[in-house]
């Protein structure tokens, strides 16, 4: 997976992301992380890239020029990584709270690309033209506003490149964790065996494989049952599991 940044605050993104799992992806090439500063591209000597927006209004937007210079230098970054043009178009997601909210199924279907573009915004915005002609896909991480898209693009690559094999030690555990088939996790519990007068579940402890896995199971639904209710309706339950939810 090759993630290429447009921003306006490059080092927010490489220290980020030069931390903790990602950090360890990117020094061991699971990942790489390509960080451009549209800043570069502006086209006075003031080095400016907003500007007024016609019609008036509160803030300033970023211009169309700076950031279609950008995208066409991470592109000729691409084909050139690619030794030519591999002939399909990559997709550029641009941060806006305006954009199709970000899921764990998303993360899975983007985490199949080789390449992603993600374009952060500052100020009110950025020029309607040049995202016209660039973004293929318009993605929010939630209903609040954020100051900038930097942000969510730390967001969604780190939920993306969990999902790319080899980030994980353990790829069995991007499988049995929450909102795997609509559900959340089960608990978890680690050594000591008694806490402050409380016990790990006694099934934890007898190695019944079996038993420990309905565990689990009946964890995740009663779970999500409680704390997600909205879930529930689209999880994969058996019609027994159905049955035996309702009465809890
Ligand atoms: N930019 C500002 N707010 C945002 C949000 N909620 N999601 C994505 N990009 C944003």
């Amino acid at each position: 997976m090759n993630f290429h940044v447009m921003t306006l605050f490059p080092e927010m993104i490489r220290q980020a992301m030069g931390e903790s799992i990602t950090g360890r992806a990117i020094r061991e090439g699971y990942i790489s992380l390509d960080v451009v500063n549209i800043r570069d591209f502006a086209e006075n000597k003031h080095n400016r890239v907003d500007d007024y927006p016609y019609g008036g209004g509160a803030g300033m937007v970023m211009q169309a020029g700076p950031v279609y210079s950008c995208y066409q230098s991470v592109c000729e970054g691409i084909r050139k990584e690619q030794g030519g043009d591999s002939g399909r178009k990559v997709r550029v997601i641009y941060l806006t709270p305006q954009g199709k909210v970000f899921h764990q199924g998303m993360a899975q279907e983007l985490a199949q690309e080789e390449e992603l573009v993600f374009l952060c915004g500052h100020y009110e915005g950025i020029d309607e033209r040049v995202l016209e002609k660039i973004v293929t896909d318009p993605v929010s991480i939630g209903d609040y506003v954020l100051t900038g898209g930097e942000l969510p693009a730390l967001v969604m690559m780190d939920a993306i490149s969990r999902l790319v094999p080899g980030v994980l030690n353990n790829d069995l555990s991007a499988e049995t964790e929450s909102f795997s088939g609509s559900l959340l996790e089960y608990p978890q519990y680690t050594r000591p065996e008694e806490w402050m007068g409380e016990k790990v579940p006694p099934v934890l402890l007898s190695g019944h494989h079996k038993n420990i896995a309905a565990w689990y199971r009946e964890q995740s639904i009663l779970r999500t049952a409680r704390l997600r209710p909205d879930l529930l309706e689209k999880a994969e339950l058996t019609p027994e599991e159905r049955e035996w939810v309702k009465g809890q």
